[in-house]
């Protein structure tokens, strides 16, 4: 099964026209489309299935839950799996099975220990401003992003230990929007509190999926994860900002075989 990988195209302000990549099975849409939700309307009558996973932006100078709603009905009317703390199952040509995961993660401001939240959950106080999403009436701050990502962790959590393999499937996909490593993180800021806000320890979840597709970080990942006999590759394929050189890494047409990822 061969997935093309886009996130972070940010078409809110970007210009860029996304076009399928010949050969593959589904699109992976890893977050960050457009805040607007204007570009989404790009992949309608795209020609294989697309699975969304929505990212922080989608949700920007919105109330929470109705985003979250507006999302879903949005993603029905234009065709999309949405991936919101949800999995699905397709079946390839060859008639493989592979479980697909997918949670916008949110950052639960962990990544350097608990002792270091704190810190990190301030760093993040900018991020949240400039987001300027509320939550029943009240600003979705970094606190109410640590409850958010929490909820996904632990969905995410009970739903990989269904295992990597299973008698109702062959391979396990995680998709997040936010990194689950901190070899995610983006080497032009390195390791700092505000790096919290982009990656969360997930590495304790690897060895139940044998590959986890991110967004998010501005930059690209292309990395295999081994411990314990298990080996997932991660892989970030961001466009992010021109103005910003972030595109210089980006593969519009990058194929990515579950059976084979390495190909
Ligand atoms: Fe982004
Ligand atoms: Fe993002």
């Amino acid at each position: 099964m061969k997935i093309q990988l886009l996130s972070d195209l940010h078409l809110e302000t970007e210009v860029y026209v996304p076009e399928p990549a010949p050969g593959a099975d589904l699109l992976v849409l890893a977050g960050d489309v457009d805040s607007s939700w204007r570009g989404l309307q790009l992949f309608r009558d795209w020609p294989v299935p697309v699975l969304f996973v929505p990212g922080n932006h989608e949700y920007d100078g919105r109330d929470f839950e109705l985003a979250r709603a507006g999302l879903h009905a949005l993603a029905a009317e234009l065709g999309f799996v949405l991936l919101d703390n949800a999995s699905c199952v397709r079946i390839d040509g060859l008639g493989r099975r592979v479980r697909f995961v997918g949670s916008t993660r949110w950052s639960d401001f962990d990544v350097f220990g608990a002792k270091e939240r704190a810190r990190a959950m301030r760093a993040a106080s900018y991020f949240q401003r400039v987001m300027a999403a509320t939550r029943d009436g009240l600003p979705f701050d970094a606190e109410a992003v640590r409850t958010e990502a929490l909820r996904c962790l632990d969905w995410l959590t009970q739903e990989l230990a269904l295992g990597e393999v299973s008698d109702a499937w062959d391979a396990t996909v995680a998709i997040t929007h936010f990194a689950p490593s901190l070899r995610s993180a983006d080497p032009r800021y390195g390791k700092q509190p505000g790096t919290a806000s982009f990656c969360n320890d997930d590495e304790a979840l690897f060895s139940h999926a044998r590959l986890w597709l991110h967004g998010h970080l501005h930059c690209q990942h292309n990395y295999l994860f081994e411990r314990d006999g298990a080996t997932t590759r991660v892989i970030c394929n961001a466009r992010g900002h021109l103005r910003k050189g972030e595109p210089a890494g980006f593969d519009p047409q990058m194929l990515i075989d579950v059976f084979n990822p390495t190909a």
